[in-house]
């Protein structure tokens, strides 16, 4: 028992992701993907957000082949309605919006025929399915690199055919791509697996980006409790490696 009262992973007091600034990762603009579902659910988390210390965030509705078929238009549409909510519930919080892309054959349609949803300097949030590696890899990547865009990848650490080759992470950040941590990857959310390669990546300093990928209140109640954790000393002691901050301007 007492062991547990002065267990050293738990802190007293929690602290915030206010080094950080700007959420880039989230699923907030209602029944367009499997985030949340109304507006008054994405108005919660919102506050939520808020209150983990945020100030902006950018939402990243799916789009992925047929499964969540969206287009800018849903989006922005969605977005403008989240945004008056937002202003009328006066939570001091800029919301922005783009898209966390699947690395599909639909994917490359769009990059050959439609401008894609980006912010800041032309980054764009793509991730690839858990299952394997897109066989393409390294050639979408140049394609998307020469259409202008600065690629970040979503969740590194849940790739899981990665997990052993550990020396992919370090190619991919030599052809230029940012690598976002999954906060609660860090908490085994994901499973162990998972946790331990996100640990490996910031213990090495690989990750430039860190987001919540929050999709509802359950997202919210595990980062609520991570900031309870002892990692929150090591993510701000190292919060001068990561861009998010400059994500909305450079
Ligand atoms: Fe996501």
């Amino acid at each position: 028992m007492l062991k547990k009262l002065f267990h050293p992973s738990v802190l007293k007091s929690p602290m915030d992701f206010k080094p950080f600034e700007i959420d880039m990762h989230s699923h907030l603009i209602p029944g367009i993907d499997d985030g949340v579902s109304t507006v008054e659910e994405s108005i919660d988390m919102i506050k939520g957000l808020h209150g983990l210390g945020f100030s902006k965030l950018i939402t990243t509705p799916h789009v992925m082949g047929d499964v969540y078929n969206n287009s800018r238009e849903t989006i922005m549409k969605g977005l403008d309605k989240v945004r008056a909510a937002v202003e009328q519930a006066f939570i001091p919080v800029e919301i922005h919006a783009a898209a966390e892309y699947l690395l599909d054959d639909a994917f490359s349609n769009r990059l050959n025929s439609e401008k894609l949803l980006s912010f800041g300097n032309n980054y764009i949030l793509v991730e690839m399915s858990y299952l394997m590696e897109p066989i393409n890899l390294n050639h979408i990547l140049f394609d998307i690199q020469t259409a202008g865009y600065r690629v970040i990848l979503a969740h590194a650490e849940r790739y899981r055919f990665w997990s052993r080759k550990h020396e992919k992470y370090q190619q991919m950040i030599d052809r230029g791509v940012h690598l976002q941590l999954n906060l609660l990857s860090l908490t085994g959310y994901y499973g162990k697996d998972v946790q331990k390669t996100a640990e490996w990546l910031l213990d090495n300093q690989m990750y430039s980006v860190i987001g919540t990928d929050l999709h509802n209140a359950e997202y919210l109640d595990e980062l609520q409790k991570l900031q309870y954790n002892k990692l929150m000393h090591k993510l701000h002691k190292n919060a001068g490696n990561f861009i998010n901050k400059n994500l909305l301007t450079s």
